[in-house]
């Protein structure tokens, strides 16, 4: 049971590092330029930054990881890195900082950038660890990424009319799938040693063993989850955990965030626009406790973080793990809703090209999947290179999400790679699908 891993000789890999990192320069700058300075400042949600935060926070940590970690260069604005220090000051209170303007944040961002692709221009991957297959680089422009995909989250919470379009994805599958997948029990390479801009909390790979398990073809549909609301499903507290019945009954919670009710009719505000509830579309913007409780309702569960993994990795054929569930290959547009290309998931079934060996779809892109585990080390776990960024998280209090959503890029998106949040978080662009253990068969 070995992976491979993609061998990359010192140009590939700057050729890489470079796309990566143009690729969410890009993206920062179509999520930010698309409002007025005014609402870069404003905050949209006490539970979010002002956009101009994550604008600064970007070149900030760009500056210490690349800048000075890697190149040992003199601290441009060190007297701003505590502004932008995500630990020092909560996001509720990040309004009230003396803030860099959007303009200055912008030349700042932009001044750094360039001194980095400098920096790149000449690294030699090897050696110190930071450097071993450009990783710091990688690091770095997943961390963009992924402040994209929380300013995605802010532009949904903004009021106000769209201003982000995209065109539709493509559409679901004429023909019915079958319900759920039987994964068979054994053992499998859960996690990677060798990817080589995998993060401290993907490592080591090690052998999980899994008993067999059958999984849904397909996210929950928000069709499936009407069904739940329409059988009273957030008046019934025997499906819910004490700390969810308790966070629905206090904030009035009885549909998943952004819907609301029009007579017989379900609407949902999506980037300033409402529409109708598809009910095709995998349900998004639904908490842990909500997940688990439809979960329960059903007779079935949340998957573990491990029977994701195996349902997304295994290749039953092989006994080898991939890095996507339709292979090696990175991915590609035909292969899962990735990177912001729709504003939406796709419907359920869509993909075929991106399933499983087993025929499970939609692992990769569309919604992020909450699990049933806790945000754990795996055995063998080294802090690297930060304890920041993985290790102050690990305990009860976070639960796993996997796979990636529509506002996930590739470059933040792989087999292994582990996502957490509050079991109480609804704003992020999260869905779920279900499991049942087979020897209840
Ligand atoms: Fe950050």
């Amino acid at each position: 049971m070995t992976e491979t891993r993609t061998d990359a000789g010192p140009e590939a890999l700057r050729r890489r590092a470079v796309a990566a990192l143009t690729a969410a320069r890009e993206r920062t700058a179509l999520l930010t330029s698309c409002v007025e300075d005014g609402e870069l400042t404003a905050q949209h949600s006490p539970l979010m930054s002002p956009l101009v935060w994550d604008l600064a926070h970007i070149g900030n940590q760009e500056e210490l990881w690349l800048w000075r970690a890697v190149a040992g260069r003199e601290a441009l604005r060190p007297e701003i890195d505590s502004l932008y220090d995500a630990f020092e000051h909560p996001r509720a209170t990040r309004p009230s900082l003396p803030l860099l303007a959007p303009g200055e944040a912008r030349t700042y961002a932009a001044d750094v950038r360039l001194r980095v692709l400098d920096v790149l221009e000449r690294a030699e991957f090897d050696g110190r660890p930071l450097l071993r297959d450009a990783f710091a680089f990688g690091l770095v422009a997943q961390h963009e990424q992924q402040h994209d995909e929380t300013m995605l989250i802010t532009h949904q919470l903004r009021k106000g009319p769209a201003v982000l379009t995209a065109p539709p994805p493509p559409a679901g599958p004429r023909d019915p799938l079958p319900a759920e997948v039987l994964v068979p029990g054994g053992p499998f390479t859960m996690g990677t040693s060798d990817e080589p801009w995998a993060l401290d909390n993907e490592r080591p790979a090690h052998i999980r063993d899994v008993p067999a398990f059958h999984i849904d073809t397909v996210p929950v549909t928000n069709g499936a989850y009407l069904a739940f609301i329409a059988d009273g499903g957030y008046e019934e507290r025997r499906w819910w955990r004490p700390e969810g019945w308790a966070q629905i009954r206090e904030h009035g919670i009885a549909a998943p965030l952004f819907w609301r009710r029009d007579g017989a009719q379900w609407l949902r505000r999506r980037f300033g626009v409402t529409e109708p509830v598809p009910e095709d579309e995998p349900v998004l913007h639904v908490s842990w406790y909500e997940a688990d409780a439809y979960a329960r309702w059903a007779g079935r569960r949340l998957p573990t973080e491990a029977e994701w993994e195996k349902a997304a990795r295994h290749d039953p054929a092989s006994g080898r793990s991939r890095r996507y569930p339709w292979g090696d290959a990175d991915p590609r547009p035909e292969h899962a809703n990735l990177g912001q290309r729709h504003l939406r998931p796709a419907p359920a079934g869509s993909y075929p090209e991106g399933a499983s060996p087993l025929g499970v779809r939609q692992l990769i892109g569309d919604v992020w999947e909450w699990t049933a585990s806790d945000f754990l080390p795996y055995p063998g776990f080294t802090v690297f290179p930060y304890k920041e960024y993985s290790e102050v998280f690990f305990g009860p209090d976070h639960k796993v999400l996997r796979g990636g959503s529509f506002g996930v890029d590739p470059v933040a998106c792989r087999g292994t790679f582990r996502n957490w949040d509050l079991p109480v978080r609804r704003q992020i662009f999260a869905g779920f699908r279900t499991a049942r253990s087979a020897e209840l068969d």
